[in-house]
């Protein structure tokens, strides 16, 4: 049985794609996939599925290992072995408003997607806030005054910039992370170890 690589599917496929290529695999296969959500490849089966349900299945050992973001990671601190960064998906947690933005004396509130990690954020702080929690395109929320701020992932800074929106605190800092099922990495590990070994940035070379 081929390992089973679960990969989060949008801007981090393209980048582990294009990883992938450099060590020297073959992307033909899953740049071709059409609408296919799991696909084989002469050394693997990779699934494509959204970040947090790439961390359920491999969680659930469906998937052996995962290419998942270290947001997703904080977020959902799913009960996996988290191996190591990958060199791509570098973005930042960060707090934004709208640029010139004047605080009223309330309760502020905060939209996220990262309901959990805006949580504990504030927690530290010592501040009490309402959170808001959406699914995407959290950046319409201080636009059309839904929330006084929003807590989401940075990584160019177009998004904030295209609507009018400033960073005003940065405060976690994360990339790409191959991560793997607990049992699958003892019970398969012969067949898991090159693999992981290839994928490690620092390691590729070594045994
Ligand atoms: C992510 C994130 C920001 C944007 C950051 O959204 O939530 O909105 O990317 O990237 P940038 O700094 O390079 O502009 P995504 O496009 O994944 O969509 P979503 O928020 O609607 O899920
Ligand atoms: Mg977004």
């Amino acid at each position: 049985m081929k390992p089973v690589i679960a990969l989060t599917k949008g801007r981090l496929e393209k980048q582990f794609l294009d990883y992938y290529q450099s060590l020297g695999y073959d992307i033909a296969p899953l740049t071709d996939k059409g609408r296919k959500l799991r696909v084989d490849t002469d050394d693997f089966q990779f699934i494509f599925a959204k970040g947090p349900d790439v961390a359920t299945y491999v969680q659930y050992g469906i998937a052996d290992l995962g290419i998942v973001g270290g947001d997703i990671l904080a977020e959902f601190q799913p009960d996996v072995f988290d191996l190591f960064p990958l060199p791509f998906g570098a973005c930042r947690m960060a707090v934004a408003t709208e640029a010139g933005k004047v605080w009223s004396n309330g309760k502020k509130r905060i939209a996220s997607k990262y309901t959990g990690v805006t949580k504990a954020f504030y927690k530290e702080k010592g501040e009490s806030v309402d959170i808001i929690k959406l699914e995407g395109s959290v950046e319409l929320a201080p636009i059309l005054g839904l929330a006084d701020a929003i807590v989401d992932i940075v990584e160019t800074g177009n998004t904030l910039k295209e609507n009018g929106l400033v960073v005003e605190e940065e405060f976690m800092q994360f990339s790409a992370r191959l991560i793997a099922n607990r049992s699958a990495l003892k019970i398969k590990r012969e067949a898991l170890k090159s693999v992981i070994a290839k994928l490690n940035p620092n390691g590729g070379n070594t045994h």
